[in-house]
């Protein structure tokens, strides 16, 4: 995608000052250069609307050099790494993430965090680092109770009567894009519900992905408060959890049915190998992509399902315009994609 640049000056009145006053936040120079003292604006006006002037066109000329920098990194972010979710961020995001990553890196311009992104040695590991910044993780335990109720009553036994075909008493699930954990973890209490009671004798694993770094290492901790625990009920709470203050922490056991991995949906030689899955969960993450990309992700779902494979998208997703490989399927409380015949059917 082609980063616009935005030119202040031909930005409206109201958006410009909230860009300057960004922009000079950003770049840490006080919005005080700006201001004129109240004696020159009241006994020499002139003077001080020169000098207003003056301030602000400066501020211009920098705000266009900062918003050229800014979108040159935002290229450098979806060339190299295809983020999807840079896509939806404004470039104002941008700049205030790279300013972030500014003072964590300890450089004062724009400029030399280009470099910094583009010819210093630290330039993979900074690019993680920014994509950290960027990626949006939003995510809890039982997000989706409908769907979830869905999986287990109608899709999983599907799953267990076409498996069990290949005598094969073994589930393979891939929670894509998984964030901090709470969908993994989620899907593997679930699972081991089933497996205690009517899947007895069967086994399962997760392999759960996200692109951010920091989210997958917080996955792995295991160790939420409570905005992400919200939906927790009680049994879930004592049985899989261990309380930490004012934390919980997902116990061992469920920690082992999971495999968490770094894993970019765009990257096609990775992709190719997570083969063999039954059901794939990539939900709230395919909003954030264009279309290509879109289809370059579902084309390796598809390619990586079983032939009796489920993929589950966010409430407010669909295939709709970007595959007819897939067959939509209207379950009662959520609806999923199958494949087979490409027609559309409802159950
Ligand atoms: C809103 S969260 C969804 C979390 C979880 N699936 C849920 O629905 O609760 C979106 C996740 O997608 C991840 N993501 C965005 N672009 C990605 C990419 N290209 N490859 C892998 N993960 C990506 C983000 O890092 C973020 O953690």
């Amino acid at each position: 995608m082609k980063a616009e640049i935005i030119r202040p000056s031909l930005t409206p009145r109201s958006d410009r000052k909230e860009l300057i006053s960004d922009l000079f936040h950003a770049l840490n120079q006080p919005l005080t250069t700006l201001r004129c003292s109240l004696e020159l604006t009241l006994h020499q006006p002139v003077r001080a609307a020169e000098q207003y002037r003056e301030a602000l066109n400066h501020a211009l000329d920098h705000a266009e050099q900062v918003v050229r920098l800014v979108s040159g990194i935002r290229e450098l972010v979806e060339v190299d790494e295809s983020a999807a979710d840079s896509e939806v961020l404004e470039l104002n995001s941008y700049l205030q993430r790279c300013a972030k990553r500014m003072q964590a890196v300890g450089v004062k311009s724009f400029r030399e965090y280009y470099e910094c992104l583009t010819i210093k040695p630290i330039r993979q590991a900074e690019l993680i680092s920014l994509l950290n910044e960027i990626t949006v993780g939003e995510t809890c335990f039982f997000r989706n109770q409908p769907q979830l109720d869905a999986i287990r009553n109608l899709v999983i036994p599907r799953i267990v009567e076409a498996r069990a075909k290949m005598a094969l008493r073994h589930l393979r699930i891939w929670s894509a894009g998984c964030s901090t954990g709470e969908e993994p973890y989620t899907l593997a209490m679930m699972m081991t519900e089933e497996i205690a009671g009517r899947m007895k004798g069967w086994t399962f694993e997760i392999t759960a992905t996200d692109l951010n770094e920091r989210s997958v290492a917080h996955a792995k901790q295991g160790i939420y408060g409570n905005y992400s625990t919200r939906n927790l009920t009680q049994y879930f709470r004592q049985k899989y959890f261990t309380p930490r203050g004012e934390l919980l922490q997902v116990n061992s056991e469920m920690k082992s049915c999971i495999s968490f991995q770094r894993l970019n949906l765009l990257d096609d030689s990775r992709m190719a190998f997570m083969k063999g899955i039954d059901l794939v969960m990539c939900c709230n993450v395919l909003i954030y992509f264009d279309g290509m990309s879109k289809k370059r992700v579902i084309q390796h779902f598809y390619n990586n399902l079983l032939p009796h494979g489920y993929l589950f998208l966010g409430h407010s997703e669909s295939l709709y315009g970007v595959t007819d490989d897939f067959q939509l399927v209207h379950l009662p409380s959520a609806t999923a994609y199958v494949k087979s015949e490409k027609r559309h059917i409802s159950r």
